[in-house]
């Protein structure tokens, strides 16, 4: 039974894009589903986004932006995914767990076990049924989030998309969160599956809808 899916990766690496087409895909056949997003899928996660991404001079240390995360975690957990899942729905989220874990842990380097800790707190011990981790070369994932923001500045801009904090690091801060995403997905091959993510927009959409159509076939079948 699956209820909840999320897509991980780096920055560019398409998650938006491929959510987006799998909640039409899944809204066509009929299967009643919630697309939403970290940071930033309820109100006060929408400030803390802002915070988040858009601080620029100010300075900001790795366990104040832990726990940031953290609290638009507990709060988006609370407000909109345990409700969506309550009432039936499939949630699609645009990054977890996961995200904590490569880019605060592999990528700022707090400590992992510390991490996982908080992050069972903060999710109130809500797991992902399944995870697609896109993955890309970090360049590949940068160069789209540039094209992304210098060719659709005022829709990137409404979107809150411009570049942002995490997109102005340098390339061996993203290389470490790479990393991490596939040393995480090599420890939970039971609900990570590692999507190449350097191929075309469609063939990455027919990967990723066989696998959710073979798991909601196994949920049919164990009813
Ligand atoms: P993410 O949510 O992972 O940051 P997006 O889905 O927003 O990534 O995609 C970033 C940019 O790259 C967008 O402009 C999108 O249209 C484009 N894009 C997404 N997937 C692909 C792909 N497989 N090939 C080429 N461009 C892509
Ligand atoms: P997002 O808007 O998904 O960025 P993009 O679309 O470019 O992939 O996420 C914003 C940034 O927040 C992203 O660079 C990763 C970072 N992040 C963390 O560092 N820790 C977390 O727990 C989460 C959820 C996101």
């Amino acid at each position: 039974m699956i209820r909840f899916i999320s897509f991980e990766g780096g920055d560019g690496s398409g998650k938006s894009t491929q959510l987006e087409l799998l909640a039409g895909y899944l809204s066509r056949q009929g299967i009643s589903c919630l697309s939403t997003r970290e940071p930033g899928g309820t109100n006060l996660g929408k400030m803390l986004r802002k915070v988040l991404l858009e601080l620029r001079d100010e300075p900001i240390s790795p366990e104040t932006e832990l726990f940031l995360y953290l609290a638009d975690r507990a709060q988006h957990v609370q407000e909109v995914i345990e409700p969506a899942m309550a009432a039936g729905k499939l949630v699609l989220c645009d990054r977890f767990t996961d995200s904590t874990l490569a880019y605060q842990g592999y990528g700022r380097g707090v400590d992992l076990d510390a991490l996982s800790r908080m992050n069972a707190i903060a999710s109130r011990g809500v797991v992902p049924d399944l995870t697609f981790l896109l993955d890309c070369p970090v360049e590949v994932g940068l160069s789209r989030t540039q094209t992304r923001s210098s060719s659709h500045a005022s829709r990137a801009a409404a979107k809150g998309k411009a570049e942002d904090r995490f997109e102005r690091e340098g390339a061996l801060f993203h290389e470490q969160v790479r990393r991490g995403f596939l040393e995480l997905a090599q420890a939970d091959l039971a609900r990570i599956v590692v999507i190449d993510a350097a191929r075309s927009i469609a063939s990455i959409q027919q990967e990723i809808v066989m696998i959710v159509e073979q798991k909601l076939a196994t949920r049919h079948s164990a009813k």
